[in-house]
């Protein structure tokens, strides 16, 4: 009786998460959809502690340390997510990524201490099992390592390091996992227990070893990888424990990161390989895009001026970026839309599909300012309005609006696909200096003929610009 209503909770709790991925991908249902799927997850996690039983029937017992263990970790989890800023989310998807993985690592390491004692003997223990076991293990402990460098490194604590022949060195540290794997399930040898702790501490070492050269750009999407191997390695914890809940939610987890790092190298134009191996952005770019920019001139717009321009236009598009997220400026523009709207300017947002941090980072900011979604126009779409525009607003974009992916065959983000904002008719740039983007790199835009720059926070230059209009 208890079993099959275990079966049925888990299978209750498998709709949840599927009904709950689907409806992440539009910002209009993403809030309830999250719910919807934690929910399935408590309903699992409840379902397991109390009608799980095992081989002998007997119930779980040890009440005080699970209930202790999920006591601490939801209060952590509860407490680091409300305190984070929106511009440190992907640290913090990072971290709870690396968590994911050490968890689907540590499952390995205790069954295999387990099964090993349990059974006497390892060569009781079947190969799939044992399989499963180090896949858990690898796949997880990589995904921890991996996660944490990339936390590091996206909050400054960890520079990006390379040096020549690393690759190679991964690709031998990798080749002797899957050796060490093989001669413990052929062979089963006295040592294994030690020999599962080498792999153990190889799978690390190649989790550090494998992040540490990606920057500037790349990590976001080293991160959905990174995501997806943490589903694949929890989905291996689901079939250890013929879990049904888990098996789906690690395969959910594994199938969208491995579908979302795809995509974002579709938008970036760059393959998965390219990403991997090809030491994007980083420091001596940065460096010499700053330099070549100190030079050369750029023209300034006022705020008052701009005011005037943008009342005085028929079509206004904003190009928001990360600075308006770091602003915390997206109630703002929506008020400047609204005293524009008012005064007869249609103003529509082109989003690129990277702008930002995350994946639809702009959509969720906007959202968050009630922007309604029909404003937001896509990649594509958006290029030929701009060419229709008459004044661009750029606001804390950079990397996403440089001419330099379309025309400079140097640039290490040429071919990236970007909104082409210099064919309108005005273009101003609303940052607070001439610093580089994420990728580190140079913008051409900020001197081409048509550009205005307007240096400030993105915030404060918006608040000057609804008082202008108003006062129009
Ligand atoms: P960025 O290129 O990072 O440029 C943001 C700009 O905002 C900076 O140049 C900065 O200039 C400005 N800024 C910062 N704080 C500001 C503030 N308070 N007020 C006004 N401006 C401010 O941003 P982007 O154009 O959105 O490009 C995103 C980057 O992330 C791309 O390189 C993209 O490839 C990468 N990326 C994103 C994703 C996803 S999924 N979103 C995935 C992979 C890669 P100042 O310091 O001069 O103000």
């Amino acid at each position: 009786m208890e079993l099959s209503l275990l079966t049925i909770i888990y299978l209750v709790a498998a709709v949840t998460f599927i009904l709950g991925l689907k409806m992440l991908s539009s910002p209009a249902s993403a809030r309830k959809g999250n719910l919807i799927a934690a929910f399935g997850m408590v309903l699992a996690i409840l379902g397991t502690i109390f009608f799980y039983r095992d081989e002998e029937g007997k119930v779980l017992h040890n009440y005080l340390w699970i209930f202790g263990g999920l006591a601490i970790g939801s209060g952590a989890g509860w407490v680091a997510a409300r305190k984070v800023k929106m511009t440190a989310m992907p640290e913090l998807v990072s971290l709870f990524n690396g968590m994911g993985g050490a968890c689907a690592a540590l499952i390995s390491l205790i069954e295999f201490n387990h099964l090993s004692h349990s059974a006497g003997n390892l060569s009781a223990v079947s190969g799939g099992t044992l399989l499963i076991i180090f896949l858990g293990l690898i796949i997880g402990s990589i995904s921890f390592a991996g996660s944490v460098v990339a936390w590091g490194k996206l909050n400054g604590r960890i520079k990006d390091f390379s040096f020549k022949g690393q690759h190679w060195i991964n690709f031998i540290i990798l080749a002797l996992v899957v050796f060490l794997v093989a001669f413990i399930l052929i062979s089963r040898p006295e040592t294994s227990g030690m020999l599962f702790y080498a792999v153990l501490f190889l799978s690390l070492l190649y989790g550090f070893f494998f992040v540490m050269p990606i920057g500037g750009a790349d990590m976001p999407v080293v991160i959905s990888l990174l995501n997806s191997f943490t589903g694949v390695a929890a989905a291996s914890g689901g079939f250890l424990y013929d879990n049904k809940a888990m098996l789906t939610g690690g395969i959910l987890v594994g199938a969208a990161g491995t579908l979302l790092t795809i995509l974002m190298c579709k938008a970036m134009n760059r393959s998965i390989f390219n990403v991997l191996v090809g030491n994007f952005g980083g420091g001596a770019a940065a460096a010499t895009g700053a330099a070549a920019g100190g030079a050369r001139a750029v023209k300034e717009i006022t705020a008052s001026d701009l005011a005037i321009n943008l009342n005085y236009s028929k079509s206004v598009v904003v190009v928001p970026g990360y600075g308006l997220a770091v602003a915390q400026a997206q109630k703002t523009v929506k008020e400047l839309e609204d005293v524009l709207e008012a005064n007869g300017v249609e103003v529509r947002y082109a989003i690129h599909p990277v702008a930002g941090r995350m994946p639809g980072h702009m959509n969720v900011l906007l959202a968050e300012a009630n922007v309604p979604y029909p404003k937001l126009v896509d990649l594509e779409e958006a290029n030929e309005m701009l060419a229709q525009a008459d004044v661009v607003l750029v606001l804390g974009a950079n990397d996403v609006v440089n001419p330099a992916a379309k025309d400079d065959p140097t640039s290490p983000i040429y071919g990236m696909p970007v909104l082409e904002v210099w064919n309108a008719k005005l273009v101003v740039v609303v940052k607070r200096s001439m610093g580089a983007g994420y990728a580190g790199i140079e913008n051409p835009l900020f001197f081409h003929d048509r550009t205005k720059m307007l240096f400030g926070d993105a915030k404060k230059v918006l608040q000057d610009l609804v008082n202008e209009v108003k006062a129009l």
